[in-house]
C-alpha cells in the first residue's frame, strides 16, 4: 500500500509531507532515500524518473505525474501497462495565465520602454491602442491554453485561439486546422504558444509561422522550447518582422550561456518559471484522483501513449 515518490532528487520533502497530510492511509517512500520493497509499491508519483524504474514494481496500480509535462513518460519506452495520470493543477494554469498577462501588458502598454525612459528621467506618454483593440492569439487550446485565453479575455483583450482540432470557448474566436492557421496568425498583435510538445509539434513554430504573423507583433512561449524553431524565431526578430519575444522554455535548459537569446535586445528570457507546481495544490489534485481510482471511478487526464502527451 506504499506510494513511491520520485521528484528527480528535487524537494521530495515538501511533496512527502503534503502526501502524508492528504493521503494519510498510504506510507510514502522516497526513491533513493528509503529502502523500498518493490512488492509494496501500489502508486508511483514521479517527475523525470529513471527510464525503466517503473517496471520494477509488480503491484503497481497507477502512475501519477508531479508536473504538467509528459516528456518523462515519452522518454521511457518501458512504462508498465497501468494508467498514467498527468497533472492538471488549476493553480498552475492560473499562474501561467498571470505570467502571460504580464508580458501581454508589457508589450501592449510598453512598460519596458518606460523603464528605459526612467533612466533618463523622460516623462513621455507613448501611444497605444485601447485594450479592446489589442488582439492576443493562443496557439494550442488544451487545458492551459484555454485558461490563458479565458483569463486574457477577462481583462478585455480581443482573444482568439488556434488548435489542430475544433474547440469552443466562450468569448474566444476559435480557429482550427492548418488551413486556418495563416488567417489566425495574421489577425493577432501577440501570439502565445501553449502547444504541448509531441511528435507533431516539434519545431511546429518555424519560418512559415513567424512569417505569417503580423509585422511588429510579439511572441510569448510558455510551453516547451522544442516546439519553436530557434533559428527561424531569431531571423524574424533580427529582421524586425517580430517586435519582441518573451521566452520561458528552451530546447536546451538551462539556456546555454552563449545562446543568442540571452543578448538579443528584443528577447526576454525567464528560466522556465511561468508555471511552478506547488505540492499543496498539486497533491490535492493527485489525492482526488487516487481516491477516485480506488473507487473505480475515472481519473483525469490520462496520458495518451500514442499522441505522446
Ligand atoms: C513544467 O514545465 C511542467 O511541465 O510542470
Amino acid at each position: 500500500m506504499t506510494i513511491l515518490l520520485n521528484n528527480h532528487g528535487y524537494d521530495n520533502e515538501s511533496w512527502r509531507k503534503e502526501l502524508c497530510l492528504q493521503l494519510p492511509e498510504f506510507p510514502v517512500k522516497v526513491f533513493g532515500e528509503h529502502p523500498i520493497d518493490p512488492e509494496e509499491v501500489v502508486y508511483a508519483m514521479v517527475w523525470n524518473h529513471p527510464p525503466g524504474d517503473l517496471r520494477r514494481y509488480p503491484k503497481l496500480k497507477a502512475i501519477f505525474s508531479l508536473g504538467a509535462g509528459a516528456e518523462h513518460f515519452v522518454s521511457d519506452p518501458t512504462l508498465p501497462d497501468v494508467p498514467v495520470v498527468l497533472l492538471a493543477d488549476p493553480a498552475v494554469a492560473r499562474d501561467m495565465s498571470a505570467h502571460v498577462l504580464y508580458w501581454v501588458l508589457t508589450f501592449h502598454r510598453r512598460y519596458g520602454e518606460y523603464r528605459a525612459q526612467q533612466q533618463d528621467r523622460i516623462w513621455h506618454r507613448k501611444p497605444i491602442v485601447p485594450t479592446d483593440r489589442f488582439r492576443a492569439g493562443v496557439v494550442g487550446l488544451g487545458r492551459i491554453g484555454t485558461e490563458v485565453a479565458r483569463r486574457l479575455g477577462g481583462f478585455g483583450y480581443v482573444v482568439s485561439g488556434w488548435d489542430a482540432s475544433q474547440r469552443e470557448i466562450e468569448g474566444v474566436q476559435c480557429y482550427s486546422g492548418m488551413e486556418a492557421l495563416g488567417e489566425f496568425l495574421d489577425n493577432n498583435d501577440v501570439v502565445i504558444n501553449a502547444l504541448p510538445l509531441s511528435h507533431q509539434t516539434r519545431h511546429f513554430l518555424g519560418g512559415g509561422v513567424f512569417a505569417a504573423m503580423r509585422k511588429g507583433s510579439f511572441f510569448i512561449n510558455i510551453s516547451r522550447g522544442a516546439v519553436v524553431h530557434d533559428d527561424a524565431l531569431l531571423e524574424a526578430l533580427d529582421s524586425s518582422h517580430l517586435a519582441g519575444a518573451a521566452l520561458d522554455a528552451f530546447a536546451e535548459e538551462p539556456l546555454p550561456a552563449e545562446h543568442r537569446y540571452w543578448s538579443h535586445p528584443n528577447v526576454f528570457v525567464t528560466p522556465h518559471m511561468s508555471g511552478a507546481t506547488f505540492p499543496s495544490s498539486a497533491v490535492a489534485v493527485i489525492s482526488n484522483n487516487v481516491r477516485r481510482f480506488e473507487k473505480g471511478l475515472e481519473v483525469y487526464p490520462l496520458f495518451n501513449r500514442e499522441a505522446g502527451y
